[in-house]
């Protein structure tokens, strides 16, 4: 076993650090020359996609996060309508599927029992095609789905999952790209968001060299009862990842909201006590997530932002930015997911908790 972990001290760590490799093998093979490639779908794929009209998502724990981005995507760029449920919920509320839907499970292990029975739901109703995003070859969902899409992340190990997560993020890229030229995606753009893809990698790359920072700002949440995380656009989901990644290994208790949502409720327990962690790259949301921040300050809350390093953010009292890599929007996901398994990482590593098995908790849950 210690020799699988090479020269890492946990499995999450060293999948943390594959990433890079993990993302450029999730893209190997699919595209050339600006171009998604629709063939590596499989033979039935191209006349699959053209009945789709609609996509519902369902997924559980980390895979619905990536879900949850993906449906940002598949209407901001493929503009098809897109709606993303926990498969718990999906399957026991007897929900509308209408012919003309893409039905997409996103799972790690393949086995999940939830996600499993809202695959079975959905194939009973006259829907377009079942794709499923999934990183082990033999598994269920891969069965029983018209198409796999496998992430080709190598097999996790740790409970907490984070290349699974990542790459599920890259093939509900390219799926995302392969509905938006049936609706008149220029190859212009494609060609754009490809190049944007194919970045990611070395973007990550670039982040994980920050893990010294990480470490050292972990040090200041290991007393902390709560933590608070802050997204808007496709960073809430990234925000919901945080949070759950700091949950699961530190058992810190950690919620993600929507900035938008802050003077709805959370912004009530902030305090001196309260860190607020914000995800806020530089997009068209920026401004509105800066003054979120101000009412966050003025609170006494203390502050951590992962902005872009040209973002204008600056460290003050009660401040402290990390700054990011400049990147194209549609990879920002992918590269502000990094910075929060880190720090959850170092958290746990520094409480002394069972990082790779945390307590209570199942790499896969095959029952209900
Ligand atoms: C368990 C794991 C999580 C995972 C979830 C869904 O709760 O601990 O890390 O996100 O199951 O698993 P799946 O294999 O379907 O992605």
């Amino acid at each position: 076993d210690a020799a699988d972990r090479g020269p890492y001290r946990h499995y999450m760590l060293k999948e943390i650090f594959e990433q890079p490799l993990a993302l450029a093998n999730t893209l190997e093979g699919r595209i050339s020359e600006g171009h998604v490639l629709e063939s590596f779908l499989g033979p039935k794929a191209g006349e699959l996609l053209a009945k789709v009209e609609r996509v519902q998502i369902a997924a559980c724990g980390t895979s619905a996060h990536a879900g949850m981005v993906a449906r940002y995507w598949i209407e901001e760029i493929a503009r098809v309508p897109c709606a993303v449920d926990l498969a718990s919920e999906f399957r026991y509320r007897d929900p509308v599927i209408e012919a003309g839907t893409l039905f997409i499970t996103i799972s790690q292990s393949g086995e999940t029992a939830d996600t499993l029975e809202a695959l079975r739901h959905a194939k009973t109703k006259k829907i377009a095609a079942s794709i499923v995003i999934c990183n082990a070859p033999e598994s269920s969902l891969v069965r029983e789905s018209d198409i796999a899409l496998m992430t080709h992340a190598g097999p996790e190990r740790s409970v907490a999952s984070t290349k699974a997560f990542t790459t599920q993020l890259m093939a509900l890229a390219l799926v995302t790209l392969l509905l938006a030229r049936r609706r008149g995606l220029t190859a212009e753009k494609e060609k754009h968001y490809v190049k944007s893809l194919l970045s990611a990698s070395a973007k990550v790359e670039q982040v994980l060299k920050q893990d010294d920072v990480l470490k050292k700002l972990a040090e200041r949440l290991i007393h902390k009862q709560h933590a608070l995380f802050l997204g808007r656009g496709t960073m809430f989901p990234v925000a919901l990842e945080g949070a759950l990644k700091l949950k699961e290994i530190s058992y810190i208790h950690a919620e993600a909201y929507a900035a938008g949502e802050l003077k709805h409720g959370p912004l009530a327990l902030v305090d001196e006590h309260m860190p607020v962690i914000a995800v806020a790259p530089r997009d068209e949301l920026l401004e509105k997530v800066k003054s979120n921040l101000q009412e966050v300050r003025a609170r006494g809350g203390e502050l951590i932002v992962f902005a872009d390093q040209d973002a204008g953010f600056q460290n003050g009292p009660g401040v402290t930015v990390i700054g990011m890599p400049h990147a194209d929007e549609l990879i920002d996901p992918m590269i502000y997911t990094i910075p929060l398994q880190l720090l959850a990482y170092h958290v746990a590593v520094l409480k002394g908790t069972d990082v790779d098995q945390p307590r209570n908790l199942a790499k896969s849950v095959t029952v209900e």
